[in-house]
């Protein structure tokens, strides 16, 4: 079962330790970091979640007492009742492609409806990350948009989002989403 615990200062190194190389990065970050990732930019993001309606949610996900993951909630717009679901990670390879990116997505989206009561979630992926999209596609998240050439490696961004009213539709808001990974 996996666990989303607020990430702190502490967390920083960790992070840190799973971004090899400038592509990855961008791959999972978009282009507002610049690499090599640092604790100053991380400490400037987490500086973002600070106050009663912070612009940004950062968590790690934990397996047992194991951290595994990383995922946010950013640019918050209350107002709108909208937000980005962003800085997806599976940390080791080895913890990849076994269900727990998908669980580790639907905490943060029931984190993001049910509990800080957004009703839209947006995301942006690239499009040669097939099997992120494959996920996203299967939580209910549907592309709108295409940017095309959007940064230095002229990758292609898909832009994808979900109302609560559709996430509600995949039953994933009272579905019971901590099921072992035996029952599912
Ligand atoms: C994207 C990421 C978070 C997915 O986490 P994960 O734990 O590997 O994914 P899961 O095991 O939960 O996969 C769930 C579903 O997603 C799809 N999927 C995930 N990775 C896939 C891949 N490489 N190829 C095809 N489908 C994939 C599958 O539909 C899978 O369902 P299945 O079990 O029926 O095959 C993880 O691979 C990762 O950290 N990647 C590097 C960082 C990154 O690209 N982040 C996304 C930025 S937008």
């Amino acid at each position: 079962m996996i666990k989303l615990i607020k990430f702190k200062e502490s967390d920083i190194q960790r992070l840190i330790s799973w971004i090899p190389d400038c592509k990855f990065l961008l791959q999972w970050a978009g282009p507002h970091y610049s690499y090599p990732l640092d604790e100053a930019q991380l400490l400037a993001t987490l500086d973002k979640t600070q106050g009663d309606s912070p612009s940004h949610y950062m968590y790690k996900a934990k397996l047992g007492t194991t951290t595994i993951g990383h995922i946010e909630l950013l640019s918050a717009d209350y107002a709108a009742g909208k937000a980005v679901l962003g800085r997806v990670l599976i940390g080791d390879e080895e913890y990849r492609g076994k269900g727990f990116g998908l669980e580790m997505i639907q905490s943060a989206m029931k984190i993001a409806f049910a509990e800080l009561g957004f009703t839209v979630l947006d995301l942006g992926v690239f499009k040669f990350n097939s099997g992120a999209i494959k996920l996203y596609e299967g939580l209910g998240f549907r592309p709108y948009r295409t940017i095309e050439n959007m940064d230095d490696e002229n990758w292609t961004l898909i832009r994808m989002n979900i109302s609560v009213g559709d996430w509600e539709k995949t039953g994933a808001a009272t579905r019971q989403t901590h099921l072992p990974m035996t029952l599912r």
